[in-house]
């Protein structure tokens, strides 16, 4: 098992839309184990991930890889392959993938209304079931509540073959992973360790570099000056020695000229210049040479206005169905203009449902509503995007700042075909924000998004001055932008019915 490897040898690859190649010449070794994949949306992870597993083929070099491959998607929209068989085998490992991840048989008929969390399940218990050589889990823990976060991290550590990983979430990448891949265009780095470890060593390679960067420039800043001191000095020197501008009669200044071209004297500063050119031609060179990355401004803000409404929502207490035998009741419930409401609840305890329920019922003009749903299809996505590139062109061009300010290359998102789920919500949060919304409702912002973005929104979010309903499993994310939460558990003698309570 443990001569288990993937290996890109000098690989190029271009999406046919592309303005440019995703990776150039890129080489690489995957050992045994986990290795994280990380960088912003829209680098390439998941394409990454699907070169590894045969899903794509390089324009260019080669790629060994065992033959037993698995990509677990990024996307919960489709059903995985096999998860039909998964469901009707009766092996000792099937039964306990099963039990492990709380997949239960009706799944297959219920996908369309199944939560993504739960769709996340199936998709992860497929895979380990399949026990591939290469297992490449795309975003595993997006949707997931804490219980089963910890259950996925659990049977992603009994993997024994070659794992890669595209997460966020750093407290899984840091148990998890051996080594972590960069990906920062146009580098790829591949460093040892978790994503804390790995990004502490960027850090450091950049401030050295950094550092190198400053001490060419000073000296080649150094060697320019004496180079014109010196010019200067050669230049004096040359007309000491040119008899132009002297009378013809003149043989005293005359003889001086001759005189100091005989002795070589004025001579010593020409020659000095030219190893002094030299000098400066290395200290450019150096100076070059020590490439520092260009640091991109992150940071939006959300132009939200407070609503002159008593109320946005007064909905008197009632329930909903969630599926055939599942229901969830709820009491009154009241949404003020300065509201900032956390929902939160297992997977599949309806938070999704009852969003959709509020939205047709808030009293808040359509224009002044910013919502960010919890996934947007791959149709979908594609379909924004071409609306999107029809805009005018002052608005296309506010939405790309937005973008960019979220860490993502707009001209690499207005060529794709197929917009990253990551490069797709920041698209719409910038759409959100060109209007001053009443109320932001967001389920589970932080999927998806990269780092930096996810503190960027954090920053704009708390400055936002409208009301909030934001749906996540990350209470990090949460604590700071809420203050009162609207909680939905299980009820303890009908585990198929849910109350939410207001806290
Ligand atoms: N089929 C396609 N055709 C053209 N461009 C594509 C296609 N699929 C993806 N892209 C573009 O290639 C780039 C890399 O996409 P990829 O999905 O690998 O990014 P990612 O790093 O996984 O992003 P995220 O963090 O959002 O998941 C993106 O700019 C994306 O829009
Ligand atoms: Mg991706």
């Amino acid at each position: 098992m443990s001569r288990l490897f993937v290996r890109f040898h000098n690989i190029t690859f271009t999406y046919p839309s592309a303005v440019a190649p995703l990776f150039c010449g890129l080489s690489l070794h995957l050992p045994c184990g986990f290795s994280g994949v990380v960088g912003a949306n829209g680098v390439g992870k998941t394409t990454l991930l699907r070169l590894a597993t045969r899903h794509l083929t390089a324009d260019a070099g080669t790629i060994e890889t065992p033959a037993r491959t698995v990509y677990c998607p990024q996307r919960t929209d489709d059903v995985p392959d096999r998860f039909e068989q998964l469901l009707g085998a009766q092996t000792k490992s099937a039964w306990s993938i099963r039990e492990m991840l709380r997949i239960q048989s009706d799944w297959l008929n219920r996908w369309a209304t199944l939560s993504h969390g739960e769709r996340k399940r199936a998709q992860i218990a497929t895979a380990l079931w399949l026990e591939p050589d290469v297992l490449a889990v795309d975003e595993p823990t997006n949707h997931l509540d804490a219980l089963a976060r910890q259950i996925v991290g659990a049977a992603l550590r009994s993997f024994r073959g070659v794992g890669l990983l595209v997460s966020h979430d750093r407290e899984l990448l840091d148990s998890l992973c051996t080594q972590c891949v960069f990906i920062d265009p146009p580098d790829v780095t591949v460093r040892p360790g978790g994503v804390t470890k790995g990004a502490e060593a960027a850090r450091l390679e950049q401030q050295t570099a950094q550092r190198q960067h400053e001490q060419s420039k000073r000296a080649c800043e150094k060697v320019r000056r004496e180079a014109i001191r010196r010019e200067e000095l050669a230049r004096q020197a040359q007309s000491r020695r040119s008899k132009r501008g002297l009378a013809i009669k003149d043989h005293d200044a005359r003889e001086k000229k001759d005189r100091a071209r005989v002795s070589g004297k004025d001579g010593v500063g020409g020659k000095l210049r030219r190893q002094l050119r030299g000098q400066l031609a290395h200290a450019q060179d150096r100076a070059e040479t020590t490439r520092v990355k260009k640091q991109y401004e992150v940071g939006i803000w959300l132009p939200g206005s407070t609503s002159k409404r008593n109320t946005l929502l007064e909905l008197p207490a009632g329930s909903l169905a969630l599926g055939e035998h599942r229901q969830l009741a709820y009491p009154d419930l009241t949404i003020r203009p300065t509201d900032r409401i956390a929902l939160t609840g297992a997977n599949g305890s309806g938070k999704s449902t009852l969003v959709r329920h509020l939205l047709a019922r808030l009293e808040v003009p359509p224009g002044q509503l910013t919502c960010v749903p919890q996934e947007i299809d791959a149709g979908r996505s594609r379909e924004m995007l071409d609306q999107v590139r029809r805009l005018a062109k002052d608005r296309l061009g506010h939405l790309m700042t937005i973008v960019s300010r979220l860490g993502s290359r707009p001209d690499r998102l207005l060529a794709s075909d197929e917009p990253s789920p990551g490069e797709t919500r920041k698209l719409l949060l910038a759409m959100g924000m060109l209007s001053a919304p009443h109320i932001i409702i967001m389920d589970e912002p932080t999927n998806h998004m990269d780092l930096p973005s996810i503190e960027a929104l954090e920053t704009a979010l708390a400055d936002c001055p409208c009301a909030l309903l934001l749906v996540s499993h990350d209470r990090r994310f949460l604590e700071p932008l809420t203050h009162a939460t609207w909680h939905i558990a299980a009820n303890s003698d009908h585990p198929d019915t849910f109350t939410l309570g207001i806290r």
